[in-house]
């Protein structure tokens, strides 16, 4: 089987240690897939991976053959449908970085985290995409309730709805 060290992809050393730490035996789910390279990292330790990316890659397929992972080829916000209700433990959203999606992904997505799950960002305080850190603050507040660590915001879910936090 591959380590996810080995695949290519948009995923640094840090994050990898970083997010491991925190998904061992939990369920996730990955919104941008790409070659898996992140899909590995979580799927190393994770119980269970479902990702989601809008185009299928070969590369995605055989890369993560014997790991725990299931994978969709849709939206992000097409595949929340398919989950229930407080089922996932850790959300990892990686695709577009821009405002509309990943606003969107979270509204889609945020009933599907169990309450002290967390949902983290990639790429937060990229100076190529200030949407995430523009939409982290948005609907989370101030920058002291978001656990950020190598370009990764951490948000545990306290509440049920995000109305409630913002
Ligand atoms: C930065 S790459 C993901 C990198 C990957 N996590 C890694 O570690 O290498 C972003 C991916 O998101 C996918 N994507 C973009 N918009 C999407 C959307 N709305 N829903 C699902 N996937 C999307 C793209 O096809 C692309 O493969």
């Amino acid at each position: 089987m591959k380590k996810w060290r080995d695949v290519d992809g948009y995923f640094s050393e840090q994050q990898g240690v970083e997010i491991q730490k925190r998904v061992i035996g939990n369920v996730c789910v990955e919104l941008g897939s790409f070659k898996g390279r992140s899909t590995i990292c979580l799927a190393e330790v994770a119980e269970h991976v479902y990702t989601v990316d809008s185009f299928l890659s070969i590369e995605l397929a055989k890369n993560v053959t014997g790991y725990p992972v299931t994978y969709y080829t849709m939206s992000a916000q097409d595949a929340s449908k398919l989950f229930e209700p407080d089922s996932i433990d850790f959300i990892f959203e990686d695709t577009t970085h821009d405002y509309a999606t990943t606003k969107g992904n979270v509204l889609a997505w945020w009933d599907k985290l169990k309450l002290h799950g967390i949902f983290c960002f990639h790429d937060y305080g990229h100076t190529s995409y200030p949407d995430v850190q523009r939409v982290i603050h948005e609907l989370f507040g101030t920058i002291e309730k978001v656990d950020i660590v190598g370009g990764l915001a951490f948000v545990c879910k306290k509440k049920h709805a995000l109305a409630e936090i913002t």
